[in-house]
């Protein structure tokens, strides 16, 4: 089974290909939306070692001449060192507007490939190959690609749709497991912010999704996709709309930074970040003890983490959240739940408020 998605922005109208075992259908799917046959491979040494092998034969069937470039694996690699190298065999092996850059690995090497490829002679076609289930469901859709600065993350980037997104559920398999949870909070959180019979699915199903039951995948894979892919087609330069994705991530940054990013898995900062802000959801009596239990229980069962660290002071998190605030003049805007399926953006919760709510999760 394949499910296509269509993903539509104002110029841009692409395909979306969720399926098992499809790696090696890349050269059939990219043949018609190329201009050329020339094409650089991206990806990072892990996913180089298990995945491209497949990826370059059917590329190279299908007539493409082919170059790989292997990034080291992690998010350091999002760099400006690695962003030269990209572009220095870009120019290398001749690639001009025609050509297409592919990114085959997780979320970083979809945003570090994805940037090079948005500026590379003023913009080539790229492709996305995603093999976590964060980058499945999140990283893939939506066209922002960045790397990082050293005083922060993702300050560095551009928006710039692929041509096609082609997900193959089968990478999953070699994915820890840990990685699998995280990811899959992205698709909780989709749930919760507007689409309650996801949320639904994930927790008639959540045995058969982390024991990766290929039609679940599938299935809830292209569902969590087809709603980032409505709200980026909404808003595709985060004006409004789009803000809604960051449900649980103003916590979540915040505990990410003061821990130097790396005790917590994005997803699983996301976690506790979703976990608070239901939390101060209820206290602000705009959200039911029910439905907060009921997400609560759901990200339990998963395995993914509910409290903070004891070692964080409540204000010292709503401190480093109001970063956040500062890059929106002044106002922290806050994502909150009004029932599971529907949350509204607020900018008119007091830090004593906030502090409250982190004072409840530990
Ligand atoms: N552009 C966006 O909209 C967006 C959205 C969310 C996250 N992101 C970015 O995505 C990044 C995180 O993505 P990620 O979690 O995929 O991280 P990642 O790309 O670092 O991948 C995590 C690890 O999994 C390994 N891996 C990849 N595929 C595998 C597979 N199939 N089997 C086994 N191991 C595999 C990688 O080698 C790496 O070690 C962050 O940099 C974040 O900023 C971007
Ligand atoms: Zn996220």
């Amino acid at each position: 089974m394949i499910k296509t998605l269509h993903v539509e922005l104002n110029e841009n109208r692409y395909p979306l290909f969720v399926g098992a075992g499809i790696l090696n259908r890349i050269g059939e799917y990219l043949k018609p939306c190329a201009k050329s046959t020339k094409a650089l491979l991206v990806t990072d040494t892990f996913v180089n070692h298990c995945y491209a092998p497949v990826v370059m034969e059917s590329l190279k069937e299908a007539g493409f001449n082919v170059a790989i470039v292997d990034i080291p694996v992690g998010e350091e690699s999002k760099s400006l060192e690695q962003f030269a190298r990209i572009q220095d065999s870009l120019v290398e092996n001749q690639l001009d507007r025609g050509s297409t850059l592919i990114a085959l690995g997780g979320g970083v090497i979809g945003d570090l490939a994805g940037f090079a490829a948005a500026v590379y002679m003023r913009g080539i076609a790229y492709v996305q190959i995603p093999t976590t289930l964060q980058a499945q469901v999140d990283a893939s859709v939506g066209g922002k690609t960045a790397i990082n600065h050293p005083k922060g993350k993702n300050l560095i980037g551009a928006f710039h749709q692929p041509k096609l997104v082609l997900i193959d559920i089968e990478t999953l398999k070699t994915l820890p497991h840990q990685d699998l949870r995280a990811g899959l909070i992205e698709v909780i959180k989709m749930g919760v912010i507007r689409d309650e019979p996801l949320f639904e699915m994930v927790e008639e199903n959540l045995d058969a999704i982390l024991n990766l039951d290929v039609e679940m995948l599938i299935e809830m894979i292209a569902r969590a996709c087809a709603n980032k892919a409505d709200i980026v087609a909404k808003d595709e330069k985060e004006s409004g709309l789009r803000m809604v994705l960051n449900y649980g991530h103003t916590f979540g940054h915040a505990l990410e930074a003061l821990t130097h990013y790396k005790k917590y898995r994005h997803g699983e900062a996301v976690s506790i970040g979703m976990n608070c802000a239901a939390k101060l959801a209820v206290n602000l009596e705009m959200f039911s003890e029910t439905d907060f239990e009921r997400q609560r229980a759901l990200l339990n069962r998963a395995k993914l983490p509910l409290t903070f660290p004891s070692n964080l002071s409540a204000e010292a998190i709503c401190d480093a959240m109001s970063l956040d605030k500062k890059a929106l003049g002044g106002k922290l805007r806050l994502i909150l739940p009004t029932r599971i399926g529907e949350v509204v953006i607020r900018d008119d919760v007091t830090d004593t408020q906030i502090v409250q709510a982190i004072s409840e999760c530990y």
